[in-house]
């Protein structure tokens, strides 16, 4: 039947797999919403209908996330790669209004301290340089590394971290989707991301796109800002999940009135968004309608700590089967440091040149979307939440299988 989709098994790293049951409810709704005869990207986002399917989705997401009221949460538009750029307006036009007694020409560009653990913080760190220019005139902003695992091409994280007192701004990446280097999920680990090094004042901002809702987040009261693509593990791409700290909401236009900061766009402005309840202009309705589905979906499986129960299962499977292959010569973990290696993304080599036989072995077997960023090659295997244990079991029992041959 067209709709049957058990044959095969999607490894994909976004957009990725989604619950089939949320699945076939979004289907439904896609033609006739809840019984009104009208689809749900047929329905106005300013209705009662599309009211209900954004707060719930927020009440959802808090409950998951046991955040703090301290904290606001935005549906924005843009992806990961707009918000490299919105998290540093948002936190200088607040330095700028904290300081607002300074003239422009004795206002001092604050540091903004960037740890590089693999392609998009390094992507967030080469937005943030762009930021920072203006003119002939002194920068914006001064963007400067505090800690970088670029000299073992991101097979760890890194060793160290140096962040700057006073800096306006202390950015990671929980998880490197391409690289597959991860924080660990406990405090006090080497792999733990170094909280208590961030100095006091200093707003610590999170790139939690490939691994929002896998486990519970450490210490998320300590963050200024957390945002997330949906398309990893919340729903489909067009919606970007933001966490504020409700501090952070400020008039940017107040802040460009004082100068010594760049042009806010008001689409960027986390205040504007959080006025308006993330309905300052059209919203992605069919994203908000999914992630929303796929919020209660976790919630009726009990949570997160299940979800992560079966996300470290998970994982604890599949690189089992890849340290048996590695020790048989067969294959080559790309992250090195074991306590950093990803729950979500695995990358890894196939040696021998054999490669082409892996990926026609598994595609033969139903496997899909394995091969490895582009930027990188490889094969990626990417189990995110949608991606069930059975299917993880069954590429184990390829890689037992490819090993041994
Ligand atoms: C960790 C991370 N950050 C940022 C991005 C960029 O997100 P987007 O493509 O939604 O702009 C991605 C995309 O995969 C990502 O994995």
């Amino acid at each position: 039947m067209a709709l049957d989709r058990s044959q095969v098994h999607n490894f994909a790293a976004g957009p990725s797999p989604l619950p089939t049951s949320v699945l076939e409810e979004a289907a439904v709704g896609i033609i006739n919403y809840n019984g009104t005869g009208m689809g749900v990207c047929e329905l106005s986002h300013r209705g009662k209908e599309f009211k209900g399917i954004i707060e719930g989705a927020e009440a959802d997401l808090r409950q998951l996330l046991n955040l703090p009221d301290t904290h606001a949460v935005l549906f924005m538009q843009g992806g990961g790669t707009t918000q490299f750029a919105s998290v540093v307006l948002n936190v200088l036009a607040a330095r700028r209004l904290a300081h607002a007694n300074v003239p422009t020409e004795q206002y001092e560009p604050p540091v903004l301290d960037y740890v590089v653990s693999g392609s998009w913080s390094s992507k967030a760190y080469a937005e943030a340089q762009r930021l920072a220019i203006n003119g002939d005139s002194k920068p914006f902003f001064v963007p400067r590394v505090a800690g970088s695992s670029k000299d073992v091409k991101y097979t760890a994280l890194p060793s160290k971290y140096d962040f700057t007192p006073g800096a306006a701004l202390a950015f990671y990446c929980e998880n490197e989707t391409i690289n597959g280097d991860e924080f660990a999920p406990t405090t006090g680990n080497d792999a733990s991301f170094p909280f208590d090094k961030v100095p006091e004042g200093t707003v610590l901002v999170a790139d939690y796109s490939s691994s929002f809702l896998s486990r519970p987040i450490p210490n998320i009261g300590a963050h200024g800002i957390i945002y997330a693509g949906a398309q990893k593990n919340l729903g489909p791409s067009g919606v970007t999940v933001v966490i504020v700290r409700k501090d952070l909401l400020v008039d940017s236009t107040a802040a460009m009135k004082l100068g010594g900061v760049p042009v806010v766009p008001i689409q960027s402005e986390y205040k504007t968004l959080a006025d308006n309840g993330s309905l300052y202009n059209t919203p992605p309705v069919f994203p908000i309608y999914v992630s929303a589905l796929v919020l209660r979906h976790l919630v009726k499986l009990g949570g997160l700590d299940a979800v992560a129960k079966t996300n470290k299962a998970k994982a604890d499977a599949l690189y089992a089967s890849l340290d048996k292959a590695e020790a048989a010569g067969v294959i080559t973990c790309v992250v090195r440091q074991k306590d950093a290696r990803s729950w979500m993304n695995v990358p890894f080599n196939i040696n021998n040149g054999r490669e082409a036989e892996f990926l026609k072995g598994a595609e033969e077997r139903g496997f899909r979307q394995l091969k490895g960023h582009r930027s990188v090659g490889g094969i990626r295997a990417s189990i995110y939440n949608a991606v069930t244990l059975e299917s993880v079991q069954a590429l184990c029992a390829y890689i037992d299988e490819f090993a041994a041959a």
